[in-house]
């Protein structure tokens, strides 16, 4: 992994973003910052409801947010969570993100003061399925 140079702005977008989730239930706070290749940034927060599997991930809010922008080329990914454990997107979630990732897109895991670890997409999602299989 090359030496990540962290983004102050993105952080404090997934920091804002993680203090605006709505999570009753969980009560487990998520805030995501995305960081498009063209640079404009888009944040997201988990929303629960009581039917709970139909809660969203931050993730989901995030990339929602971008696509209504018209942007779709993810450069860099903020997830920020808290406890001891690293916060790593979800399954399903490393899977919306594989939609708008490329080689080059980094995953940065976070607490709310430093990002923890650096993933490629590769790492977190190996021998993907993706937008190519369907094009064939
Ligand atoms: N959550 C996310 O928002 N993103 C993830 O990648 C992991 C899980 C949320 C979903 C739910 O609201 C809470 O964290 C506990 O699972």
């Amino acid at each position: 992994m090359p030496d990540v140079v962290i983004d102050g702005v993105a952080f404090e977008l997934a920091k804002n973003a993680m203090s605006k989730a709505y999570v009753p239930y969980s009560k487990f706070k998520v805030g995501v910052a995305i960081e498009t290749v063209n640079g404009q940034y888009y944040s997201g927060c988990n929303v629960e409801n009581a039917a709970y599997p139909e809660g969203t991930c931050a993730e989901a809010g995030a990339i929602a947010a971008m696509i209504l922008d018209g942007e779709s080329q993810i450069k860099n990914i903020y997830v920020m969570g808290s406890g001891s454990k690293l916060v790593t997107p979800c399954g399903g979630c490393r899977q919306k993100i594989r939609e708008f990732a490329s080689q080059d897109t980094l995953i940065h895991v976070c607490s709310d003061s430093e990002v923890r670890q650096s993933f490629s997409l590769e790492a977190l999602l190996p021998h993907s399925f993706g937008p190519e299989n369907l094009a064939e």
